[in-house]
């Protein structure tokens, strides 16, 4: 089944990832309505639209038409009563508060067209939980994007406790239709990505802690041994050591003991080395470029 591109789309939520998403539908055929109640959030989300496309075409990846094409399908809107009215699709990607979030879903469920779906890009609260506040639940699914999501191709559909078979299966079709891959996870902490990455990112901070390898030369291993596009602490570094450790306190408490937080990470975070944010993590960064030669040493622990 191939999803139909005469839906109309609406994302709710014009920052970082309702700006990729948003560029997504648009750029692949649907009619796509941005949502946010900062004006100056939907202004700088269609600039950012304007300038990945702009890109695009320079780089050769997309025609003049077919750029011009995907921005005038692309509208911006403040009022999400007006714009959710008669939506196939509602992509809500607020702020990550839960009750944000639900208000969200339970002014625009009603306006919604018959059959419509309503999913969430969040990344740790509950699906079920948001699902909860809509009439018809099993019309609700996570669908949790990467960032940047022009360049990155996965979305994780998270099943909700009432999320029906169909749901996921015509959400599944749309990520076909925007060119993304997607993977089904049942409801559960970190779903796959986050509680695998907290786990890499926790067992190389314990490795660095321990003296077992250097800092460069942890990041080596996994570049060169396993083929990932960066280390665990470089990753570590540019998401934020403090996010790190918020998201390994939740699946400690969630999952249990194996995600207990490397007790330098915690150091690191009260130290205010929270890594490329503030030009000092596990390495030292000056203009935005690493420090050769900056690796947290062992004998510094
Ligand atoms: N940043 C990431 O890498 C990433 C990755 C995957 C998922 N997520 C999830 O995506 C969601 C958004 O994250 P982000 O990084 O884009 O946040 P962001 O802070 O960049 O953007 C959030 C936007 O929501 C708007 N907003 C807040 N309340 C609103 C409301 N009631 N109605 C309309 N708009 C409202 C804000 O004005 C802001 O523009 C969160 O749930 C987050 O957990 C983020």
């Amino acid at each position: 089944m191939s999803a139909d591109k005469s839906n109309k789309v609406v994302v709710v939520g014009a920052g970082l990832m309702g700006t990729g998403i948003a560029h997504a539908f648009a750029s692949s055929g649907f009619e796509t309505v941005l949502v946010d109640t900062n004006a100056n959030s939907l202004e700088k989300a269609y600039g950012a639209i304007d300038k990945i496309l702009g890109d695009g075409v320079r780089l050769g990846k997309v025609s003049e038409e077919a750029a011009r094409a995907a921005l005038a399908r692309l509208s911006v809107n403040g009022d999400l009563s007006e714009a959710a009215f008669g939506a196939n699709l509602l992509v809500e990607t607020v702020s990550e508060q839960l009750a944000v979030k639900k208000a969200v879903v339970t002014q625009a469920a009603p306006l919604m067209a018959a059959n419509a779906i309503i999913a969430s890009n969040t990344s740790a609260l509950s699906v079920t939980e948001i699902a909860s506040s809509v009439p018809a639940p099993e019309r609700f699914i996570g669908m949790h994007f990467f960032n940047p999501v022009h360049k990155m191709k996965l979305v994780e559909l998270v099943r909700g406790l009432a999320t029906s078979d169909e749901t996921v299966a015509r959400t599944r079709d749309l990520c076909d239709a925007i060119g993304k891959t997607s993977i089904i996870v049942n409801e559960s902490p970190g779903l796959t990505t986050s509680r695998m990455s907290a786990l890499l990112g926790n067992e190389a901070m314990y490795m660095l802690q321990e003296g077992t390898a250097s800092a460069e030369d942890i990041d080596t291993a996994l570049r060169m041994g396993f083929n990932h596009p960066m280390g665990p602490l470089e990753l570590g570094d540019l998401t934020g050591w403090d996010t790190r450790l918020s998201v390994l306190r939740y699946l400690h408490e969630t999952l249990g003991d194996k995600f207990r937080p490397c007790p330098l990470i915690i150091k690191m975070v009260a130290a205010g080395r929270l890594g490329r944010k503030t030009g000092h993590g596990v390495y030292r960064y000056e203009d935005g470029n690493r420090v050769p030669g900056s690796g947290l040493k062992a004998s510094a622990l």
